[in-house]
Order: structure tokens, then sequence, then C-alpha cells
């Protein structure tokens, strides 16, 4: 068995919005329509938008390959990339998505790992996420990795407002 990460660059732009778009889907399908999901997708991961995501020098995107296989996919952001303003000493995983075939095989925590890596290489004090509240697994996930709630902000999915949870991981006292 072999795992890999590896920072994606613009090359990698229609694998990323594949695997985007199919893991978003398999995650949320089940518990929002039809509609909200398409405006969802088509805002989210256009070509357009990854493409400048993609070349914001604050964002970071890394493939995980089991096998050589493309399984998932992580999207950190720093200083004003961030998705709150949350200051300088922090780091936001804004994605971290495992495809379902290789769910719970230690790949997302391997991910995780690897956003601890590189928060305390630029010196973060935390790394801070926002999960939708009936994101169960996710947030059980997150719980497990040191995770705790610290606030909550509002995200609209397609014309729906939904609450997500902030969850935050100190790991350097101020
Ligand atoms: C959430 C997600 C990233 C976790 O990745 P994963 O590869 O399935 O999880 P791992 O196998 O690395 O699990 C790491 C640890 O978390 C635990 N864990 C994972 N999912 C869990 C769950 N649903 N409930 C409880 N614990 C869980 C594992 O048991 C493991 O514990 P251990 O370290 O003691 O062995 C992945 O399941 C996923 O992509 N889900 C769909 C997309 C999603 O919701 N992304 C987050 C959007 S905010």
């Amino acid at each position: 068995m072999t795992v890999i990460i590896k920072e994606c660059t613009r090359e990698d732009l229609r694998q990323l919005q594949q695997i985007s778009v199919e893991t978003f889907n398999d995650t949320f399908k089940d518990q929002n329509s039809p509609e909200n999901m398409k405006a969802y997708l088509e805002k989210a991961f256009n070509t357009k938008q990854l493409e400048k995501e993609l070349s914001n020098i604050s964002s970071e995107f890394y493939f995980i390959l089991f096998n050589e296989e493309l399984a998932g996919y992580l999207k950190v952001n720093r200083n004003d990339a961030q998705c709150e303003k949350m200051g300088d000493e922090s780091l936001e995983i804004e994605r971290i998505y495992i495809s379902s075939k290789y769910q719970r095989k230690g790949l997302g925590k391997n991910l995780f790992n690897k956003a601890m890596e590189i928060a305390i290489r630029q010196n973060k004090k935390k790394i801070w996420l926002g999960v939708w509240e009936k994101n169960v697994d996710a947030i059980n996930f997150y719980k497990k990795m040191g995770f705790v709630q610290t606030g909550a902000h509002s995200f609209y999915m397609g014309d729906e407002e939904q609450i997500d949870f902030i969850m935050t991981k100190t790991f350097i006292e101020p």
C-alpha cells in the first residue's frame, strides 16, 4: 500500500475539478435539493473559479494518492484567502475530501497531518475550519483530530442558508 501527497498545480485543474464535484456530490446530495446542489457545484467548481483559487498564492491544494489512484484532496488558506477574518496566525482547512471508496483507511488523517505540517512550517498557532452542522461524520472526524467548536457562521447552499460550525485546533499556547 502506498500513500503519496502531492501539491496541485494549474495542470491538475481538470482532475481537481472532477474530484471536487464527485466528492461534494457524494457527501451532500442526500440532504440537499438537486437545484441547490447544482447551483453550488456550478458556482464553486467552475473552471474560472478553480483557476483563480489555484493561482492564489495564499492557498494550497494537495492531492492524496492511494496505490497511485487519486483518492482525495486538501485545500488550505492563509492570510486574506481565509473564508473568515481569522488573522495571520491561523490556517484554514477549507476543503478536505476523501472519495467514498477510500474513506476510513487513514487518508483523511494523512491530509490533516499535512495541514498541521504546513501550519507549523508557517508559524501558525491554530488551524480552523467550517463544517455543516448536519455533517456529523466530518464533525466526529474533526473531534478525533483534536478540534473543538468555537463558533458558527452561515453559508449558502444555492438559495438555502445553512449553519456551519467553526471548529478550531490550537496547538501553540498564546
Ligand atoms: C471526513 C473525512 C475527511 C475523514 O477521512 P477518512 O479518511 O474517512 O478518515 P480516517 O480514516 O483518516 O480517520 C481518522 C480517524 O478519525 C476517525 N473517524 C473518521 N471518520 C469518523 C466518523 N465518521 N466517526 C467517528 N470517527 C471517525 C477514525 O476512526 C480514525 O480514528 P483513529 O485515528 O483513532 O484510527 C472523509 O470521511 C470524507 O472525505 N468525508 C466526506 C467529505 C466531508 O465531509 N469532508 C469534510 C467537509 S467539511
